[in-house]
């Protein structure tokens, strides 16, 4: 499929958005796929790098003719976002909706780093997907500690639920989250794609952790999302970072509503549940609508056409479908002892032991006792005998198996 070769109906009352078809009924949570739930909240945030994109772009804008397109442009993803937002089931609790964001945040960047061909691209994937993958643990434990919900029936089948790099561990300097950009103009629209993909997925946890953290009943839960909210931060550095800064505000224009075609007609091929397969559909039409205004405003503002942007023609790449990634995520979970170093990574282990990775660490952590993602599962241990995990079989990074006692030194210590 070419969505730029698709004629959108063009008048703005094509839309027919109305408070009705806005406010669509929410899902129910006990009859909500995993997968479902996941592909929601990856819409959600594509809508709301929208968002955001076209109001940075309309403050650094000069001419009110074309902010005027912005505006439009922008209401029109916000419609979208609301619709996509009042499917979020009425009585699901923060720490469950917080489950769904990392279970996203785990496949999503598996199911993108087996795709990406630019071997340093990968490396960012996979370093911040066992990242990730401890969030979703340490969370799974607050939630059996404080008895907010069932982990296992939030996650279902596709996800193990087990220690990744130990997020006392992840907490680094700065400096060490930026990365290479790659270029716009040569790179393979998989990477571009990839890459703008999990920038929007990730800015939006930040987002969420930044809005919702405090919002948490419990000081070792607001503790603890406040320490996650931290390495989303990071995390935003590092995938953001790798988009090319020199690419024009109009060329971001256009990639990111060519982006939203690609998710809205790989989600809507993968959906299961119909009503909200046919709001992807609605959501694709209005996108590939979008993506024209966009085009437009590329050859009137900047005399270029969206073919050089797209050399390949514009077809959209083989779709995204969420299928679980449990061994991916096994395998990568080899390297959890990988830290960052300026643009690179690095075996902990060979790192100079006055690097600032430690000073930082050591500082920002205080008393290792006292990191609240830690204290959940050391809490959990007592209460219940064991931590809350969920495996298949023994973890494959024997000094992160047991259930007993919880590490903290993987990753963070060079001898571990
Ligand atoms: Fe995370
Ligand atoms: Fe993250």
């Amino acid at each position: 499929m070419n969505p730029f070769l698709i004629q959108p109906d063009k008048s703005e009352n094509a839309r027919k958005d109305n408070w009705n078809n806005i406010c669509v009924k929410p899902c129910v949570k006990e009859e909500t796929a995993p997968y479902t739930r996941v592909r929601m909240i990856l819409m959600n945030g594509t809508e709301f790098e929208t968002v955001q994109f076209l109001h940075r772009f309309s403050r650094m804008c000069t001419n009110n003719e074309l902010r005027r397109e912005l505006s439009l442009l922008r209401r029109n993803a916000q419609i979208r976002q609301k619709r996509l937002a009042a499917l979020k089931p009425e009585n699901e609790n923060l720490l469950e909706h917080t489950i769904g964001y990392e279970q996203l945040a785990v496949d999503l960047t598996a199911i993108l780093a087996k795709r990406e061909k630019n071997t340093y691209v990968k490396k960012q994937f996979d370093f911040a997907l066992l990242e990730d993958f401890d969030h979703l643990y340490r969370y799974a434990d607050l939630m059996e500690l404080e008895k907010q919900g069932d982990p296992a029936k939030l996650v279902g089948d596709y996800t193990e639920i087990m220690p990744g790099r130990p997020t006392i561990a992840e907490q680094r300097h700065p400096y060490d989250d930026v990365k290479f950009y790659i270029n716009h103009y040569l790179s393979d629209l998989n990477t571009r794609l990839n890459v703008n993909i999990i920038t929007a997925a990730e800015q939006q946890t930040m987002n969420y952790y930044m809005n919702v953290g405090n919002f948490y009943a419990t000081p070792l839960g607001r503790r603890m999302f406040t320490e996650i909210a931290m390495i989303e931060e990071q995390h935003v550095t590092g995938y953001g970072g790798l988009k090319d800064p020199s690419a024009t505000w109009l060329e971001n224009l256009v990639m990111n509503a060519y982006t939203s075609c690609f998710l809205y007609e790989s989600c809507r091929n993968d959906e299961t549940d119909e009503r909200i397969a046919e709001i992807y559909t609605r959501h694709l039409s209005d996108c590939i609508a979008d993506l024209a205004k966009c085009a437009l405003l590329l050859e009137k503002y900047e005399g270029k056409v969206w073919q050089q942007l797209f050399p390949e023609g514009g077809d959209l790449p083989e779709l995204i479908a969420f299928r679980s990634q449990k061994d991916y995520v096994r395998n990568v979970l080899k390297t959890v002892r990988l830290t960052a170093v300026e643009e690179g990574f690095e075996e902990l282990a060979l790192v100079p032991d006055d690097f600032r990775y430690f000073a930082y660490n050591k500082r920002i952590a205080g008393n290792p006792d006292s990191v609240a993602t830690h204290i959940a599962v050391r809490e959990t241990i007592r209460t219940y005998g064991k931590d809350y995990r969920l495996e298949d079989k023994p973890h494959p990074v024997t000094e992160l198996a047991s259930r007993t006692e919880d590490n903290i030194s993987v990753g963070r210590e060079k001898s571990a």
